[in-house]
Order: C-alpha cells, then sequence, then structure tokens
C-alpha cells in the first residue's frame, strides 16, 4: 500500500486529480470508478478545470460510480446520480451515456445489481477506482461487517452512516436506509484504487485501515490486500498513524528513485 501524506485537502485534491489525469493520458479510453461525497470535491473540480483548458478530454471514457440511495430515482437532488450530474458530468465533456450509477429506482434492484456487474465487466473492468472513506470505515457503502469478498448488490447503511448523510435532507424529507453499492470484491477488482481522506473525523478510519488488521470491521483496511493501492490523506486525517514519519520517509525515497528514473541518474 502506497501512503501519501499532504499538507492540506487541497494537496490531497491536486495530488489524486494527477493520478487520474496521468492515466487518462496514456489512456484515453479508460474506465474510471468514481465517488460521490464531499471527499472528492476539490478533485473533481480540479478535473473540470483541466478540461476547460483542453489539458484532458473525457470523451473516450467509461464512468461507474460506486453506490446510490435506494428509493430516490435520479432527479431527486440527494441521488448520487444527480451529485455526479452537477458536480462533474455537466462540467466536462463525457458522453453521458458512458457514465453510469447503479439504478437507485428500480423495480427489481437485484437483478441491477447483477446488471451494473455484467457492464462493469463489458467495459473491460475498472482502471481506476476513487474511494472516500466513512469515519467507521465503510468503502462504498460496503458497512463494517460487509463482507470482503462482496458483488455489487443492496446494502442496509449503518446508524452512523445514516447519522452522518443526515445533513443533506430536510427533516420532513425521505431519507434512505438502504442503498445499491459495488461489493468490497468489486472494488478489489480495479486495476488501481486511491483512497483519499482529509480532516481529523477520518484519524480513527484511516488508522484502522493502514495499521489496523485486515477486517470487515473496517472495510478499508481490505486495501492492504491490493496490490496498487494508495491512501491520500492530509496531516489531520493522519494523525493518529503510529509510523507516520516511516511512510513519509518512504515517500521521499520512492520520489528520489522516480527522479533519478526520470533523468537517467544513479541514486548516488
Ligand atoms: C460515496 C461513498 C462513501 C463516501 C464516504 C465518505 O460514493 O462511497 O463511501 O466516500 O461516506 O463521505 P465524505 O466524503 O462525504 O466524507
Amino acid at each position: 500500500m502506497r501512503i501519501v501524506v499532504l499538507k492540506d485537502a487541497q494537496d490531497v485534491a491536486n495530488f489524486g486529480a494527477n493520478q487520474i489525469i496521468s492515466l487518462l493520458k496514456v489512456k484515453p479510453k479508460s474506465t474510471l470508478g468514481l465517488a460521490t461525497g464531499s471527499s472528492p470535491l476539490n478533485l473533481y473540480q480540479k478535473l473540470i478545470e483541466s478540461n476547460k483548458q483542453k489539458h484532458l478530454t473525457f470523451n473516450n471514457i467509461t464512468t461507474f460510480n460506486l453506490d446510490e440511495y435506494l428509493g430516490l430515482d435520479e432527479n431527486h437532488p440527494q441521488s448520487y446520480r444527480y451529485f455526479m450530474n452537477e458536480k462533474l458530468f455537466k462540467h466536462i465533456d463525457i458522453k453521458i451515456e458512458n457514465t453510469h450509477v447503479p439504478n437507485g429506482s428500480s423495480n427489481n434492484p437485484i437483478e441491477s445489481c447483477e446488471l451494473y456487474e455484467s457492464q462493469i465487466a463489458n467495459s473491460g473492468g475498472i482502471d481506476l477506482q476513487l474511494l472516500g472513506i466513512g469515519s467507521n470505515g465503510h468503502i462504498g457503502f460496503n458497512e463494517p461487517s460487509s463482507s470482503l469478498v462482496s458483488r455489487t448488490r443492496v446494502k442496509t447503511l449503518a446508524k452512523d452512516t445514516v447519522e452522518a448523510n443526515k445533513r443533506f435532507f430536510d427533516d420532513d424529507q425521505f431519507q434512505p436506509h438502504l442503498s445499491i453499492t459495488m461489493g468490497i470484491g468489486t472494488i478489489m477488482d480495479a486495476k488501481k484504487i486511491i483512497l483519499i481522506a482529509t480532516g481529523r473525523t477520518k484519524a480513527d478510519a484511516i488508522k484502522a485501515t493502514i495499521e489496523g488488521p485486515v477486517s470487515a470491521n473496517c472495510p478499508a483496511s481490505i486495501l492492504q490486500m491490493h496490490a496498487n493501492a494508495t491512501v491520500i490523506v492530509d496531516q489531520e486525517a493522519a494523525y493518529k498513524l503510529d509510523n507516520l514519519h516511516y511512510y513519509e520517509h518512504i515517500e521521499f525515497e520512492n520520489q528520489r528513485l522516480l527522479k533519478a528514473i526520470n533523468q537517467n541518474n544513479n541514486l548516488n
């Protein structure tokens, strides 16, 4: 697992966006896995700027979002489809028909989950999956106790998650307690994974993800078993890590190595 600790949320967004930009430069027809929530907002803004300045095109990419509330149709302002349209898709040159979000208003959600899995497979699989993390360690809506090999399915939200997301719903508004989410196995099939987290409310989850045992109790800890996963955090989200200085040292050495390779120098 690569661990990148940066100064603040903006640096995390820039670093994360650059991972996506670099991939699209070498593989313009990539399939991206995307997330909603507050974590990726600045990163999406950076991608929008890059697209507007014509440094980058999304014309050939396909996207799959991690999750959607069950019971909200795509025009509902709290649906994740609406979020993605408003926060990213509307502002870039992506073909909307190539964007996928699980169907939250499906009459047969179980069938919709199977369809979602086959659509991901038919696209050739996810090249890069972007993740946020819940303060309880969830990824997508894979709450603690989720099977570490689960596939896309209907999932009941944890009380903490309903509570954390209450801020987006009016008091008299229906707030879903069920979701459709990519499974942990689905996420782990991505060729590359980047998880971004900022702020002290994520510090416990980040410690459990990086330094805890691999456990369904902290679903994100499964990333320890992925061959190409990068966790990008700010100082606040990293402050509980026991081996923080060691991770910073490794990253420093990694950068030195890359620079030497790029300049065709030796490391002395
Ligand atoms: C959203 C998602 C969730 C969020 C997580 C963090 O698509 O899959 O796992 O990434 O709940 O949310 P924020 O970023 O709002 O703290």
